[in-house]
């Protein structure tokens, strides 16, 4: 079975980006999911410094070890004043001196959520533009906006975008596992 790693950008607790991306796994029935939290992986704020000094800090080589495992990522990104949040920058920028390959050349399904009406677009589109240039072949891509709005304990309730989202992850397995 392919292995998919759910990834999102925010170490919040009751976050809502976690809470699209549990739905969005449940819509993928035939991969293995490794769900990682990043509060599971506390670190340093990256300098060039602290790097010299210290070296690659062990937890960012395990996340590093964990993503060679990775048929395809699925990363939900929070967007804090228009940009990653700065854990999830900082975690970027570790990776990327354990590997500049960050998302390894594999099939990546990119999505972003927020309370408000762009569902954090602006943070998307930086990240569908530069995640390329770290490895990521992004597949499909998805904003849920007005997240209360839009999504209940069920699901996403608006049916277009209940729909869109749908046909995103199943075109996402249908690329990291395709039909023999
Ligand atoms: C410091 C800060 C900056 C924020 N900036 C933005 C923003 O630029 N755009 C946006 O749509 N929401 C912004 N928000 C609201 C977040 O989208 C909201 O907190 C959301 O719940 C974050 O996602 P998470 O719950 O998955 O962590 C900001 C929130 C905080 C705390």
């Amino acid at each position: 079975m392919k292995k998919v790693i759910t990834i999102a950008g925010t170490n919040s607790q009751k976050s809502i980006n976690k809470r699209l991306l549990s739905h969005t796994s449940g819509l993928l029935k035939n991969v293995e999911h490794i769900s990682i939290d990043l509060n599971d992986y506390v670190l340093p704020i990256y300098g060039v410094d602290f790097e010299a000094e210290n070296g690659i800090p062990p937890a960012v080589k395990r996340l590093n070890e964990v993503f060679d495992t990775a048929d395809g990522f699925i990363i939900t990104l929070a967007e804090h004043n228009g940009t990653y949040t700065a854990v999830f920058k900082n975690t970027l920028d570790w990776l990327s001196r354990a590997n500049i390959k960050v998302w390894r050349d594999k099939p990546t399904l990119l999505m972003a959520t927020s309370p408000g009406g762009r569902g954090g677009a602006t943070v998307l589109e930086a990240a569908i533009n530069y995640f390329p240039f770290l490895g990521a072949n992004v597949v499909a891509d998805f904003s849920l906006p007005s997240f209360f709005d839009n999504f209940s304990e069920n699901g996403i309730s608006n049916l277009d975008l209940k729909e869109s989202l749908i046909q995103k992850a199943q075109l996402f397995e249908q690329i990291i596992s395709p039909l023999e």
